[in-house]
This record gives C-alpha cells, structure tokens and sequence, in this order.
C-alpha cells in the first residue's frame, strides 16, 4: 500500500485514549501552546508512556483543528480531530451525559439520543482506523475509558495480528442499571474485541462479566470468557481487576522539596493559622460528593461542634465538562452554597470554606497536601479516587488523615483510612470530628499502613500487570487466572 507520510512511523505499542496527555491552548505552526490535560487517565499512563517509547492516539481538547502528529516531552503525539458536532454529540452528548451517569449508578439521570449513539460509533472508528495506522505489525494496543468503548472490536476486524487491551478508568454498574442502554449489546460486543478488558475493582469486573452472561449466555471460568471468534473458535477473553495507582515515588520527591514544605506553612498562614485545615481537591462533578462534605462542615459549624477559628475547608475544584447542563448546575450549587457557609459563619481572617475553581499544577497540590491535616473524598461513586492516593504519597512524615468514602476503588486498598458513608450525613459529621480529634499516633498508625499499600502498587505495578497479562494471553493456554 502507498505510503503516507504522515504516519510512516510505526509503533510497538499504542495507547488510545479520548483526551491527550496535552491539550491545545492556542498558537499556530511552530508557537502552538500546549498544557498538560486534567483527570487521573493522564496522571496514570503518562510515566508509563516514557517508558515504552510507544504512540499515543488521542483528542487535542479543541473543536475543528487538524495537528500533524508530533513530540511532547519524549512521547510521541497522534491528534485525533473532532468537529464541533462531535464534541457536542460524542463527548458531551453520549460520553458525558449517557455513559458517565449511568455507569456512576445514575446519581444523574442519563440522557439517551439515538444521534448520540451515532456520533459515538462514527467517532470511535475514526480512533480505531488511526491507532491501526500508526500500530506496528503484532503491535500491543492499548485502549482506554468509556468514551471509547468501541474500538477494540473495529480494531479486531481490521488488524486481528495486533494484541488489544482495553481498561476501564470508570466503574462499571449493575446490570439492572447497566441494562436501562439501548445500545448494551452493542457495547459488550465492543469491549469484547479486547484480548484483556481490566476494571479498578472485583465489584466492576463482576458485573461486566453477569452483563456478558445476560446478554450473550457465553460461558465464564473466573476471570475467563469464552467468546466465539470470527473462525467459529473460541477466544479466551480475559475481564478482571487491576486497581490504577499513580508514581508514588514522584509525589513524596516533590513534597520533600523546601521549595514546597515553605508553600505549605504559607498556605497554612494565609488561611489563618488555624488549627485543622482540612482539604477537597476534585474536578467539580456531581459524582465526588462535594456538596455532600461541604453540607456536614456547615452543620458542624452551626452546631458549634467546630469553630473557624479552629477548623477550615479549602475546596481545590477543577472545572471540567462545563457546557453539559448537569456540570453547570452543580457548580450553580455548589458556589450558591460557599457564599453561604461563609456569610453565615466566617469571621474577618478566618474563612469557613476557601473555594477555588481552578486547576494546580504537581507543585502546588503537594504543597496543598502538605498543608492538610485531614483529607477529604467523599465521592457518590468513583472508579478509583487519585486523589486518595496523592494525598498519602504526599505524607513522607506519616501524618495526615484521610477520610475516604466507601463507594472509590480506593477503599478497597485503603483500609487504613476513616471510611465514611457520605450519604449519611450524620455519619459524615462524626467522622469528620473523629479525623479532627484523632490522636497523633493513630494518625501515624493508619498513615504507615495506607503509604506501604500505595508504595506497592503504584502506577508502575499498574502498568506492567495489565501488560503483562495482556502479552501473557494466548501463550498460557486458558489464559490466565486471578490467583
Ligand atoms: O477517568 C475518567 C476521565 O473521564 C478520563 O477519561 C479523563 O481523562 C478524565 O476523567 C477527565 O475528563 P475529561 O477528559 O472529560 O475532561
């Protein structure tokens, strides 16, 4: 076949995700500005990336602009383009407004628009046909996330030489929820492509494989699938757990730096000096129960359970997906509710509630990390929770409590933190007030047991266990099993 300059290297590996490691901020030709993209995806699969030397097929954050591939930072950059319609159909539409919400067991009401669906096919073929492009023959391709569901079957039928592993950043709900999509077959059929489909959690791998059951009646042995392949054979498809972490090693580096323990005494000054300053460090979503933390801190306040002078909440919120409708009224909510907490309990000098809509750049939040003397992730549902696990990394000095719902991946590993239940509100408080009071050796009891969990499987562990596996298939026959 004819040559195409553009993509005339090949690679070994390909990661595939919707959003690039960079988004594009503006600038053209040789002074096209660039900055580093939000979410736990990148945070993830970026040092693993450096590592393999590999291609990563993604979207640069910007409506109807074409970028020939090109270099960031030692990791080689393919731009998928959008148009507008896509954006608003593909990622705002099905991404963000029918999957996100259903798969975070509808705590939002998804919407379902057949021109959605279509957007969502139409765009994921254009993400398989360019990671087939740029893949190496028997190359190992590696998908990611909801928005992109899809692609391991297209990626089959076009290139069955290459290896597909597909993983899951989000959690993946009960089929009773899970069947409310008209699209559920074709979904499954898609993921069902991979060579390896991982989840965060044992829970997610579960119900991905009753959804399989359900709605094909394959056979499933553990964390083996059986599907029929294109030949009539079977294919051994492997769905389990592999719970994503981050560079452990990098966030204790950083907190280490004088440059960043003298911002934290800083930052711990301009609040006022208070005795507890606790923390909320999310992107503004309606699935990280921000309203929910903020709604207790209040109730504590007014009960005088705690004072300002004693305790404050800074609120670190990322804005993230702000032109679908539930995202702006969350943030309606949620700045509705900081000028109300404040009015009704700050005192000159000692706010309730620091409200920041901003993202930080590594830095600045281990600064913030530093600074806390209680974390708080009271998400409704999260596939993981990187923020748990930063906030740990971060506490070289074993000190720092965590509080961290039940319903994050995280708390399957992080046993050691004050576990809470945020819809209930009472239990919230207690905990909260249990966190504040906690007696330093407890403290540094529980912060020991969370930092070795967090050391022992990060984001490197991540990485080589699902590769490992998904270059393990087929060679092992049966493939393999969850020991
Ligand atoms: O893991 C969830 C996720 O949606 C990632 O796929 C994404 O990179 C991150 O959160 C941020 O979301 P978005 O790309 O929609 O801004």
């Amino acid at each position: 076949s004819e040559a195409d300059p553009i993509f005339d290297t090949t690679y070994d590996m390909v990661v595939v995700s919707n959003r690039l490691p960079v988004d594009y901020v503006g600038g053209d030709g040789a002074d096209t500005r660039w900055k580093v993209s939000p979410g736990g995806l990148v945070t993830a699969l970026e040092p693993v990336m450096r590592a393999n030397e590999g291609a990563w097929v993604g979207w640069a954050g910007v409506a109807d602009r074409e970028f020939d591939p090109f270099e960031h930072d030692g990791i080689s950059i393919v731009p998928v383009p959008l148009s507008e319609d896509e954006l608003e159909e593909y990622y705002e539409g099905f991404s963000n407004d029918t999957l996100w919400p259903l798969y975070h067991d509808v705590i939002a009401p998804p919407s379902f628009h057949r021109e959605w669906w279509d957007a969502y096919v139409r765009v994921n073929r254009r993400f398989a046909e360019t990671a087939a492009r740029v893949a190496a023959p028997g190359a190992v391709v590696w998908v990611q996330d909801y928005q992109l569901q899809l692609v391991p079957r297209m990626l089959r039928e076009s290139r069955p030489d290459l290896v597909i592993g597909f993983f899951n950043h989000i959690p993946f709900p009960a089929y009773g929820i899970y069947s409310q999509l008209p699209w559920r077959r074709q979904v499954i059929d898609g993921l069902l492509g991979a060579d390896v489909i991982g989840f965060q959690r044992a829970a997610d791998a579960g119900n991905f494989s009753r959804a399989v059951r359900r709605l094909f009646g394959y056979k499933t042995r553990g964390t083996v699938l059986e599907v029929p392949g294109a030949d009539g054979e079977m294919r051994h498809v492997v769905a389990r757990h592999f719970p994503i972490s981050i560079d452990a090693a990098a966030f204790e580096e950083l907190a280490r730096t004088p440059e960043v323990q003298q911002r934290a005494r800083e930052i711990r000054r301009s609040l006022g000096d208070p005795e507890v300053v606790m923390l909320g460090v999310d992107r503004l979503d309606y699935t990280k129960g921000i309203r929910h933390r903020m709604k207790a801190f209040g109730e504590l306040l007014r009960d005088e359970r705690l004072s300002v002078q004693q305790a404050t909440l800074v609120q670190v919120a990322s804005p993230s997906r702000e032109r679908v409708e539930t995202y702006r009224q969350l943030r309606d909510e949620i700045e509705l509710m900081v000028g109300r907490l404040n009015g009704d309990h700050a005192a000159l000098g000692h706010p309730a509630i620091t409200y920041l809509h901003h993202g930080y750049p590594r830095q600045e939040m281990a600064a913030l990390y530093l600074a806390a003397d209680v974390m708080l992730v009271t998400a409704l549902r999260d596939g993981m929770n990187l923020v748990a696990k930063e906030y740990v990394a971060s506490r070289y000095d074993d000190d720092g409590v965590l509080l961290l719902s039940e319903f994050t991946g995280a708390s399957d590993e992080l046993r050691q933190a004050v576990l809470v239940n945020p819809h209930d509100i009472e239990g919230l408080k207690d905990a909260m007030v249990e966190a504040v009071n906690m007696p330093p050796r407890e403290r540094a009891r529980r912060m020991r047991a969370l930092r070795r969990r967090v050391i022992e499987n990060d984001v490197a562990n991540w990485s080589a266990t699902f590769l490992e596996t998904l270059t393990g298939v087929g060679k092992i026959p049966g493939g393999v099993s969850d020991a």
